[in-house]
């Protein structure tokens, strides 16, 4: 296999991956009600579109070295995951603290007093 077969192989996967990663992070961001999730998405919309183009352009016979891809990662990727996904990480954290933990069943079901939840 030569090197740009490689190259577009390798991104095909990296799509593959991120789909799968990027729509199990949003489950979970639902799930926690995570306050930033709609900005978070948009986020990883638009990583998955400039991956997503590059494969493009790879398929169509546009050349790119591995250390162009490797830069793509870098900026998009690994980027993103320590800067966006630590901030939901955080969240997770803090929501896991047990005075949160109250506060957040209060908000799940408004107009009910604690007392009077089963
Ligand atoms: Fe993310």
């Amino acid at each position: 296999m030569d090197e740009q077969a490689e190259v577009t192989r390798a991104l095909a996967e990296l799509v593959d991956l991120l789909e799968l990663h990027f729509h199990t992070e949003e489950l979970l961001m639902g799930r926690a009600s995570f306050p930033e999730e709609h900005a978070h998405r948009l986020l990883h919309q638009a990583c998955l579109q400039q991956v997503r183009g590059v494969l493009g352009e790879l398929e169509l016979g546009s050349r790119r070295s591995l250390a162009e891809l490797r830069e793509l990662v870098q900026v998009w990727i690994q980027d993103h995951m320590e800067r966006q996904d630590q901030r939901f990480e955080a969240y997770l954290k803090q929501s896991a603290q047990p005075e949160n933990h109250a506060r957040r069943a209060d908000l799940a079901t408004p107009g009910i007093p604690p007392q009077d939840r089963r």
